[in-house]
Parts: C-alpha cells; structure tokens; sequence
C-alpha cells in the first residue's frame, strides 16, 4: 500500500513539521508499506534529500512553467534537485482556485520529464442521479493522459478524491463498495489509453476523510492501492493508530 500524507497547510510550525515527519520516518522503517510525505513547499527543502526507500516526499503542487519568468512558481527541476520524488498534481484544492485540466496535463508532462512521479488527483465535486459526474471523472483522467507520450501513461499514480467526502468524518467519506466501482471505473478509463496489463499496474488512491476508523474497510473493500491522507496525517498519534489498521 501507499500511504500518502497531504500536509495541505495544516502544518505551519517547523519544529512540529520535523517532529512528525520523524514519526512518519519511524512507521515506514518497521512497516512494508510506502510513505510519502508532502509538506508545504517552505518545507519541502528541510526533508526531501532524506527520502529513501519506502519514506519519500512529494510537493503539494508544481509549475507548469519550465523556468524563466513565472513569480512565485516551483519547478520540476528544483523540485528533482531537492531530492523529491513526487507531486501531487490537480488537487481539487488547487482546481478550485481556476487550475484548469489543460494546466494539470503540462504540469504532469513537466513532472515526467523530470522523473518525478505524478500523484494526479481527479474527483468529482457532487454526486448526480443521472451519474454524469462520470462523464467529469473520465474528462479529467483523458485529458491528461491523451498529453502524456503513450510510453509514460504507466508511471502516473492516480489519487481519486471525491471532493465532497474530503475534510470531513470517517463516517461521511464513501462506502468501500462505492470506492471499489470507482476504482474499477478509473481502471476503465484508463485501459482505453494504456495496454490492459499496464493499466492494471497503474496504482490508484483513494483520498477523502481517510481517518483510524475507517481505513481498514476502505483497504479491505475498496480495490485501492493506498491513501492519500490529509486532516488525519497532520498529528502523530492520529496518524500512527491509522497506520497501525493498514491490513
Ligand atoms: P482529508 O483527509 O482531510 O479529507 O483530505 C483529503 C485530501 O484532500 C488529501 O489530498
């Protein structure tokens, strides 16, 4: 399983960021999981050289830019130059400030090119009776993929995060039967773009009120490769409870 911590910026205090970035240090040592921090971008430069192995970083965004003028923006090189080795790209948290589809495919295509792995975040914002959010879910993932060279399509990681199950309760996040048909349909969608048995290997995540209390049903029902884990991976104690229900 991956075991994927979405820092967001719940951590802003740098003595606590190290503190638990130790204790997540210490879980991946005695743990045949992986995990993979991200931390603000302000952290990211105190911890990425000391990923290995199963304990790896990952930025909360990334530019779309390749250097030059753009204000403000991290690039993918800087990023590889810190030592990281993922991004979290097309966060709906980031989409609900205007990130567009096109934007999230260039930055997939800059993270590639840079050997870091993309953890492309797609969800729905609500649920209709019809299902047309479908119809958004498969738009997000093939617009992506149709940017990406047909050799790369297999080294993406695919978080699926229902925006309206996400910072909420273990109780109000979907039901490991609807996560296990999602996966299938992500799956789906993504044999039409990658031979099957690539496709098959394409890890996918689930992301949205993972919490203690149900992470070992989502595991256990819901077809996912992992997690990626916001609110219940900012305090230590939380986190190693969730880890410890990780079958
Ligand atoms: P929560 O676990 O707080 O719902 O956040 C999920 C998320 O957005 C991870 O990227």
């Amino acid at each position: 399983m991956i075991l994927a911590a979405n820092w967001k910026a719940y951590v802003e205090d740098t003595k606590k960021a190290k503190a638990l970035a130790a204790t997540v240090k210490r879980l991946a040592l005695k743990s045949p999981h992986t995990f993979i921090i991200a931390p603000s971008s302000a952290h990211l430069a105190l911890f990425a050289k000391a990923g290995k192995k199963n304990f790896q970083f990952a930025a909360q965004d990334m530019s779309v830019a390749a250097g030059g003028a753009a204000t403000g923006e991290t690039t993918a090189v800087q990023l590889k130059n810190l030592g990281v080795a993922y991004a979290i790209i097309g966060h709906s948290e980031r989409r609900a400030m205007g990130e567009t589809d096109a934007e999230v495919s260039g930055k997939v295509v800059q993270a590639l090119a840079q050997k870091i792995t993309p953890i492309l975040c797609i969800g729905e914002r609500v649920r209709d009776a019809d299902a047309t959010y479908l119809q958004g879910l498969r738009l997000q993932l093939s617009s992506v993929l149709s940017a990406v060279a047909p050799n790369e399509r297999g080294s993406l990681v695919i978080a699926y995060e229902p925006v309206w199950a996400i910072g909420r309760s273990a109780r109000e996040a979907l039901s490991p039967g609807d996560l296990a048909e999602m996966v299938l349909y992500i799956r789906k969608v993504l044999a039409e773009h990658l031979p099957a048995r690539a496709a098959a290997k394409v890890p996918v995540l689930y992301g949205g009120s993972v919490e203690p209390g149900n992470i070992r049903d989502l595991a256990e029902g819901g077809r996912v490769d992992g997690f990626l884990i916001g609110h219940a991976s900012v305090d230590s104690a939380t986190f190693s409870t969730l880890v410890k229900q990780v079958p």
